[in-house]
């Protein structure tokens, strides 16, 4: 693979999010041009390779096709091929592309690939076009030992409306392969094509749906219904009973804490118990106010973020065809939402009295930044060693880091500037003490630990039946379209988080610990553990993926992916505990 490495030079356009569709009117006889793009094993998604890697029929010279930055992070590198295509003209006997002659090295090459399911794409007019490159027969009685066999005849399709191409795919059972089995010298395989044009009525603008619903790869995934509305019916009634016990409980709490408090206003902390007691420590600033800051400004940028992501999603403003449209679109706005993340701290880091508000910057700007490049740094070095076209070329590379550098860094900074200007007093409604108070032990069931595992498992099973789809569709070969149940799913996860820390809070008040500040990040913040564990699940059960490449991809942006889950649930989770804090220490009569 790594002979043609040297090939992927690349103009790259840095169109951003939107994948403008340069698809043309033809006249007859235009010639169409096929670009080969990638091939890699069918399992493996985030594994690809240029087309011209393999030993194929290619031009003498080179040209690849600009592309976007949406087709950059989606590993397309694509490139004129040798097919000659002309508008509404058949080529109805097999036309000769090239001969290519195998040395026994290149028969091991392909072999192994065809092992693989490798399958190639080719983009016609915008359409991608897919088939298999080989095929396996399995023969006789014993494990691996199968016959491989190559296509080397490629017959298009091409669905066309007056002078706009509709349509295309390939099929390659139209000849026999050619068999690679007992080859000890070397071979020559000639590829040949045709063509075949098929008038249709279906309009230009119905051709994305054409395109989904006949692709070479599973059909939409088939959506539960029943247990989609199954896990939303449990997660309301979930809500709707935290709201009726806190709503009870505070009632009672109040009125015993009011009437005590006429009664014998004089030793009130004696026989009182409960979380009126620690109303002098329960607005005692964290220690790590620095890092505490950090983790809700980026988890704000990051609730902004996704919101953005889905209206847009929602709004039909991705190719659902590609990832990496929206990859690009995350990537931009991400610089972009900065300023969010800068504000946010800033803000909160000197309403708790923070001076040191430069470093704070930084650390904030660097808190999901730096892991990403790490994460990203070891996987993209090893896709580069493959040679895969999953290796960001230098320009994109040099690209992003500019995005960075001078969008994302400087509005995280600017933002700071804001948010530390802004920045009123805290105005928590009890004096806080010098002298803290002791805390009392508590039994197990209410231990950090018990509640970072209620608080991160209720959350979790409520996206549990919507994370198969979306592991489905981000490492498998499944198409989710259905974005509005996403966007619904996601406003649910964010209110069963909210309600499930404002119950922990009150227990862990309750208790007499005034410690809520942190617990309230880790406990709604270890859903992320969650959706890892699961990702390990469905890595192990649920996928084929298989290789270093592939298995260090998954691993490593899945991680990401439930730090960014930790982020953002943490920061609900804190806002939502502060408001429920400051609502209960407001409405109890103070000495
Ligand atoms: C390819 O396209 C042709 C013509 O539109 C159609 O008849 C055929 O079923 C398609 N094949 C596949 C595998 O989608």
């Amino acid at each position: 693979m790594a002979t043609a490495r040297g090939i992927v030079v690349l103009a790259v356009v840095a169109i951003i999010g939107v994948d403008f569709v340069s698809a043309s009117a033809y006249k007859d006889g235009d010639k169409v041009i096929v670009y080969v793009n990638k091939v890699g094993p069918y399992f493996n998604p985030h594994e690809t390779y240029h087309y011209y890697q393999l030993p194929v029929c290619r031009p003498q010279k080179i040209e690849h096709k600009s592309l976007t930055l949406g087709e950059v992070l989606d590993g397309d590198r694509m490139a004129v091929s040798l097919y000659d295509i002309a508008y509404k003209s058949d080529v109805a006997t097999k036309k000769e592309l090239c001969k290519v002659k195998y040395s026994q090295n290149d028969v091991e090459l392909l072999r192994n690939a065809i092992e693989d399911l490798y399958y190639f794409e080719f983009v016609i007019d915008d359409i991608p076009v897919r088939g298999f490159i080989g095929h396996l027969e399995e023969g006789g009685f014993l494990p691996h030992n199968h016959k491989i066999f190559l296509w080397a005849h490629l017959h298009f399709n091409i669905e066309y409306n007056g002078d706009r191409i509709i349509y295309a795919n390939v099929t390659t059972k139209e000849q026999m392969p050619i068999s690679l089995d007992a080859t000890s010298s070397p071979i020559e395989v000639a590829f040949t094509y045709s063509v075949r044009w098929i008038p249709t009525e279906l309009s230009y603008e119905q051709r994305a749906t054409r395109i989904r619903d006949d692709s070479f790869f599973p059909k939409n995934l088939e959506i539960h219904w029943l247990s989609i509305i199954n896990s939303l019916v449990l997660v309301f009634l979930l809500i709707g009973f935290v709201v009726i016990i806190m709503t009870r409980v505070l009632r009672s709490d109040f009125a015993r804490y009011n009437i005590e408090d006429d009664d014998d206003a004089d030793d009130l902390d004696s026989d009182d118990n409960g979380w009126k007691i620690i109303r002098t420590d329960v607005f005692r600033y964290p220690p790590n106010k620095n890092l505490f800051c950090a983790i809700l400004g980026v988890g704000s940028q990051f609730l902004a973020l996704a919101t953005g992501i889905l209206l847009m999603a929602v709004a039909g403003m991705f190719n659902v065809h590609r990832h990496g449209s929206i990859n690009a679109a995350a990537v931009v706005l991400y610089a972009f939402t900065s300023s969010i993340s800068g504000y946010v701290a800033a803000n909160m880091y000197k309403k708790m009295g923070g001076d040191n508000w430069v470093w704070n910057i930084n650390l904030t700007s660097a808190l999901f930044a730096l892991p990403f490049f790490l994460v990203w740094a070891v996987i993209n070095s090893v896709a580069w060693a493959y040679g895969t076209t999953r290796a960001l070329p230098a320009v994109t590379v040099i690209l992003l880091m500019a995005l960075w550098l001078f969008i994302g860094y400087p509005l995280t900074v600017l933002g700071g500037i804001f948010g530390k200007n802004y920045a009123g007093s805290f105005d928590a409604p009890c004096r806080t003490k010098n002298i803290s108070r002791e805390i009392p032990s508590v039994p197990w069931y209410r231990s950090a630990f018990a509640h970072c595992v209620i608080g991160g498992f209720l959350p979790f099973s409520a996206i549990s039946v919507e994370l198969y789809y979306i592991f489905a569709t981000l490492w498998g070969r499944e198409q989710y379209t259905l974005f509005g149940i996403l966007f619904v799913v996601y406003g649910i996860l964010l209110s069963v988080t909210a309600c499930i820390s404002i119950a922990l809070t009150y227990f862990q008040l309750s208790a007499e610990d005034y410690r809520w500040w942190w617990r309230s990040i880790f406990s709604a913040g270890s859903t992320g553990v969650f959706v890892f564990l699961y990702a390990l699940f469905y890595y192990y059960k649920r996928s084929n993926m298989s290789g270093l490449l592939q298995t260090l991809e998954f691993l490593g942006y899945t991680a990401l992916t439930c730090y960014v889950f930790f982020l953002m649930l943490a920061t609900v989770s804190f806002f939502a505990s502060l408001k429920f804090v400051r609502y209960i220490y407001v409405n109890i009569k103070m000495d």
